[in-house]
């Protein structure tokens, strides 16, 4: 059956972790939109472009190809033709690309593509307005919340993982002002959509997490089968 699963929660709580899972588990396709912002934010950096100067903003956006390859059974973002899957984890990336993302021209064009990305549904997508603006429609909506402690330290495992090095307190408050520019811009602000499903992670285990959404995507399709059924 194909469903949208839409995942949208604060930063580093593990949205991508259980996206991925709930992806591999139901053969469904992952689309990581937070890696689409970073790759704009990437870009801006490397080209010196100024994100306040709209029209700067505007010519570049021209410029950004941004797609999603498996390699190795893992999702690797590219722009404009290069694998930039770890360029767009850095520290400077993180820092800047909240108020990057808070410019609806850019929210503009990554929105249409993720859309269209979400044509065939048999899609998880994790973000920070899925299940608000990009599938309202979707038929599962999760909001993941986790204890900010918690999440710095997975945050700080996950860099060191990749070989990046970030000291904890600068990830602490990293996380703290992407949360709060997240919250409180004006174009889509990260908020739980009403028929969202709000999961608190703090406490539990990957696997625990994922067994609690695939509760969910089973109900789903279990409903849908039935009502198929009276109709
Ligand atoms: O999920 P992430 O931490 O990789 O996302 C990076 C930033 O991108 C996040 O701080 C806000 C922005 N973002 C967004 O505005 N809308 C989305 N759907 C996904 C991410």
């Amino acid at each position: 059956m194909q469903l949208i699963i839409a995942i949208d929660g604060h930063s580093s709580c593990g949205k991508s972790t259980l996206a991925k899972g709930l992806a591999k588990a139901l053969h469904y396709a992952y689309l990581d939109t937070g890696a689409m912002y970073r790759a704009v934010t990437l870009y801006f950096l490397d080209h010196g472009i100024d994100h306040n100067n709209p029209d700067a903003v505007d010519e570049a956006l021209r410029h950004i190809e941004i797609h999603f390859e498996r390699l190795q059974g893992k999702n690797h973002t590219f722009l404009n033709g290069k694998d930039v899957e770890r360029d767009i984890r850095e520290m400077r990336v993180s820092a800047l690309v909240s108020p990057v993302s808070t410019i609806s021209a850019v929210r503009r064009a990554m929105v249409a593509q993720q859309k269209a990305m979400g044509l065939r549904r048999s899609i998880v997508a994790d973000g920070r307005d899925i299940g608000t603006v990009v599938f309202p429609d979707a038929e599962v909506k999760i909001f993941l919340t986790a204890d900010v402690d918690v999440r710095t330290s997975r945050r700080h495992l996950e860099l060191a993982a990749r070989g990046i090095d970030a000291d904890w307190d600068s990830i602490r408050k990293n996380l703290l002002e992407r949360d709060e520019i997240d919250s409180t811009r004006a174009d889509s602000p990260l908020r739980k959509a009403d028929d969202a499903v709000v999961i608190d992670n703090t406490l539990l285990s990957e696997e625990e997490q994922l067994e609690m959404a695939l509760d969910m995507v089973y109900a789903r399709m279990t409903a849908s089968r039935k009502q198929n059924v009276v109709k």
